[in-house]
């Protein structure tokens, strides 16, 4: 594409210049190109993209199958409009997803754009569907930056600071991580679940009671508040109680569906039964696209145009998807995604091993190609966090994430604490897989060494 700014110092100046500044970068630069999993830069520097545009691009940038999809698509219809008709991709979509439900009650879909806007809808849903209100959150969850999905956000300050009042008659109970309980890293999981669902239990007794009370919301596995994967006891649990007192569960599967984990969802591993789940990033691999999917004797509640959007389910978002659900199925994907990710474990518990960086990693965790090293930290979130380690170096992550930049990596942090997250394409190869855990490994003992 072409612009009249003619060269990348000067567009990047122009972007510095002219973009919010509400928008946060980790990458000082104008990106370009992207194939596969390599991303290339206005200044021709190439990286190896272990971000995947947090979490979107799991079968790498720019895949044949689903670009030429959206192509073809391009050409026949760009948008039809939900509220006017029906259009083929989205029937065909529905088609191809409707096998891969973590829950065969899973039967009835609304495609939106965004990760925030399906959680919106979620919680229209569910205060529709039970005529309660309240909603249940976890201390640490992300879901959004619009009003609601803020309200319900609780990973940084950063998301709602200033703009409150939010979405009111939000409660929240910790997530079932050890930080949030304030316990150490090696705490059975047994004892997490029971501590959090006590949690649960109190909240429902001492704030909101279940008669008021229209949903709990959940992420299987915890993105941004931390890359961590919930006790499956503690998923049951609270399934349990949903089932007893007529609230319904909604599992937020945005950015830890798709095969992330190694399942098609996350909370396949524990074996419960959503009665909303929400869908987005993976579904479409990089094309604006998200869903939510219930049971259609709910959603028959729903009056006509009480749910819609003008670009909501676009014929060339919903192609894209197909096509992303088809290539899922004929390249194995989740074969690669576990093959993968016994390699990446096996890789950072080595490095996690070295009596050089050891003291200072304080976990390795996480489910299929979504997984998560914590450092510890000189000063923690508060002086009552029982993991500071005056000896640590400061700001570990942040440090450890630009020198991976530095040597041709991109890899992200997440959460208020010391977290580096890894999110590659799920058809990363094992050459590709290998680089990044070689790069990631010796920035972590340059950074240590450096203090
Ligand atoms: C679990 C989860 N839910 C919801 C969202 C919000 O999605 P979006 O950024 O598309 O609005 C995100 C985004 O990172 C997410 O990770």
């Amino acid at each position: 594409m072409s612009s009249t700014i003619q060269n990348n110092t000067s567009l990047l100046e122009f972007g510095k210049k002219h973009v919010t500044a509400g928008l946060a970068r980790s990458v000082d630069g104008v990106m370009t190109k992207g194939a596969g999993s390599y991303v290339e830069f206005g200044d021709g520097k190439v990286f190896l993209d272990f971000t995947t545009g947090i979490g979107v691009t799991g079968l790498g940038h720019c895949h044949p199958k689903v670009s030429g999809a959206a192509a073809k698509q391009c050409m026949e219809l760009v948008h039809g409009q939900c509220s006017i008709a029906f259009t083929e991709p989205y029937l065909q979509l529905i088609e191809r997803l409707l096998p891969m439900m973590p829950d065969p009650s899973l039967d009835s879909f609304f495609f939106w754009n965004s990760g925030s806007e399906a959680i919106e809808a979620a919680m229209k849903m569910a205060r529709l569907f039970t005529g309660k209100q309240n909603i249940i959150a976890m201390q640490g969850a992300y879901h959004g930056r619009t009003f609601g999905a803020m309200a319900v956000t609780k990973s940084k300050t950063i998301y709602s600071e200033g703009f409150h009042p939010l979405m009111p008659g939000v409660f929240s109970i910790p997530y079932p991580y050890w930080h949030q309980l304030s316990l150490p890293p090696t705490t059975e999981q047994s004892e997490i679940t029971a501590q959090c669902l006590n949690q649960l239990h109190l909240v429902l007794s001492q704030q909101t009671a279940p008669r008021d009370t229209a949903a709990i919301l959940i992420e299987p596995l915890l993105g941004e508040g931390g890359y961590v994967p919930a006790p499956a006891e503690f998923l049951k649990g609270v399934r349990e109680i949903c089932d007893k007192e007529g609230i319904l569960l909604i599992i937020d599967e945005v950015q830890s569906g798709f095969a992330r984990t190694g399942k098609n969802f996350s909370i396949e591993h524990a074996g419960v039964r959503p009665d909303i789940m929400t869908i987005a990033k993976g579904l479409a691999n990089g094309f604006p696209l998200s869903g939510v999917v219930s049971r259609k004797e709910l959603t028959d509640k729903l009056k006509p145009g009480s749910m819609g959007g003008t670009y909501a389910g676009n014929a060339v978002a919903c192609a894209a998807a197909v096509a992303v659900a088809d290539v899922l199925k004929e390249e194995k994907i989740l074969e690669n995604v576990n093959a993968r990710s016994k390699e990446l474990f096996a890789g950072l518990n080595e490095l996690r091993s070295k009596p050089s960086v050891s003291p200072v990693i304080l976990d390795v965790r996480g489910q299929g190609l979504m997984v998560a090293v914590e450092f510890a930290s000189p000063t923690g979130t508060s002086p009552y966090d029982s993991f500071v380690k005056p000896s640590a170096p400061a700001r570990l992550s942040s440090r450890i994430a630009k020198r991976c930049q530095e040597k041709g990596l991109l890899i992200l942090t997440t959460s208020v604490y010391e977290v580096i997250r890894f999110i590659p394409p799920l058809n990363i190869t094992q050459e590709d897989l290998n680089k990044g855990i070689k790069i990631f490994s010796e920035a972590v003992e340059e950074v240590v060494r450096e203090g």
